[in-house]
């Protein structure tokens, strides 16, 4: 009778036989997989396991925050956070094109990791949190996990690493259990998808600081709200988006021309087809009042009630 307990033990023992004392490299992205990676790990061989989280500065309101708290302060990783925000600000200016933005934003995540992965000495090991589902579906490597294809690029010829890839076996529902048998906190567990290329897809077109500021404020409140609400898990995804128009409204007694955010939230079971989630409408309502009221820039809010497909889920 198999259990996660046993599974943990096994990738334990595994993973010192294999290592020694040895040292391993793996790259967080505050996704659930390389979080569970990273706490196995550390759990197997501590401090010979050294972290790189690349904050390109597309990410959620307080994750990295979040990341690093609960990685590092609560379970003792070993993590250097690289603030990489203006590395991809200034490659991704100017920049409209969504597969471009895509590209540009996946190529920095490398070439950041790498300029900070050459400056250790002494790693033999790369781990990574591929899962069961991406060997069998190979070729849908993201910016969030440094797949095996991507392989390190930019490192010397003489730094060679062998692959740890203890979650290789495994769905993603017994990654999440197997998170939860580690004792990490359910919001990072039970974590939505989120891409990559992070909040730069949701600025529809050009970048600009102050469009960034609007989504990730607005998907703050989307999230506090629906968490609220008590729909944290009945809805699959849900985030706002910024598409690049204004357009007329009132406040007060003036006129304004202001920005639109258009809430996207969807049910699904892996996200290759989806429905628009029936959120109820004062739900909905509340989060308009509170995005219109609270986040600069904003004039009007808009839902989504497209399907995938024929939509994609995300807008870019
Ligand atoms: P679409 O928009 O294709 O999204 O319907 C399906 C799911 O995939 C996520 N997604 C990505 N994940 N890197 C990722 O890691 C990406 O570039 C990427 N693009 C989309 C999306 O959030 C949704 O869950």
């Amino acid at each position: 009778n198999w259990t996660m307990g046993d599974f943990i033990e096994q990738q334990v023992a595994e993973i010192r036989e294999k290592v020694g004392d040895k040292k391993v490299l793996l790259g967080l992205s505050g996704g659930v997989d390389s979080s569970v990676v990273g706490v196995l790990l550390h759990k197997a061989i501590g401090n010979q396991l050294t972290c790189i989280f690349v904050d390109h500065g597309l990410l959620r309101k307080g994750e990295a925050e979040q990341v690093m708290k609960s990685l590092e302060g609560k379970f003792g990783l070993n993590i250097i956070k690289v603030d990489a925000k203006d590395r991809f600000m200034s490659k991704l200016d100017g920049v409209s094109d969504p597969e471009k933005k895509r590209k540009i934003i996946g190529n920095e995540f490398i070439r950041v990791f790498d300029d900070e992965a050459t400056k250790l000495n002494g790693i033999e090991f790369l781990a990574q949190g591929t899962l069961y589902t991406d060997i069998i579906e190979s070729g849908t490597a993201t910016a969030e996990t440094i797949k095996s294809h991507h392989n390190v690029g930019g490192l010397p010829e003489d730094m060679q690493f062998s692959l740890i890839e203890p979650l290789n076996t495994l769905f993603k529902d017994e990654v999440r259990h197997l998170g939860e048998e580690l004792g990490m906190p359910s919001d990072l567990v039970w974590r939505q998808p989120f891409p990559g290329p992070g909040l730069g897809i949701r600025v529809i077109g050009e970048l600009t600081e102050e469009k960034l500021k609007a989504v990730r404020d607005s998907d703050y409140i989307l999230r506090e709200e629906i968490k609220n609400a008590g729909l944290e898990r009945e809805v699959w995804q849900y985030f706002t988006v910024l598409p690049g128009f204004r357009s007329v409204g009132v406040m007060g007694d003036g006129r304004t021309y202001d920005y639109t955010i258009g809430i996207r939230a969807v049910s699904s079971i892996d996200g290759m087809t989806a429905d628009f989630a029936k959120i109820p409408w004062d739900v909905l309502q509340h989060i308009s009042v509170r995005i219109v009221n609270e986040v600069e820039n904003i004039n009007r809010v808009v839902y989504d009630i497209t399907s995938k497909p024929p939509a994609t889920i995300e807008w870019e």
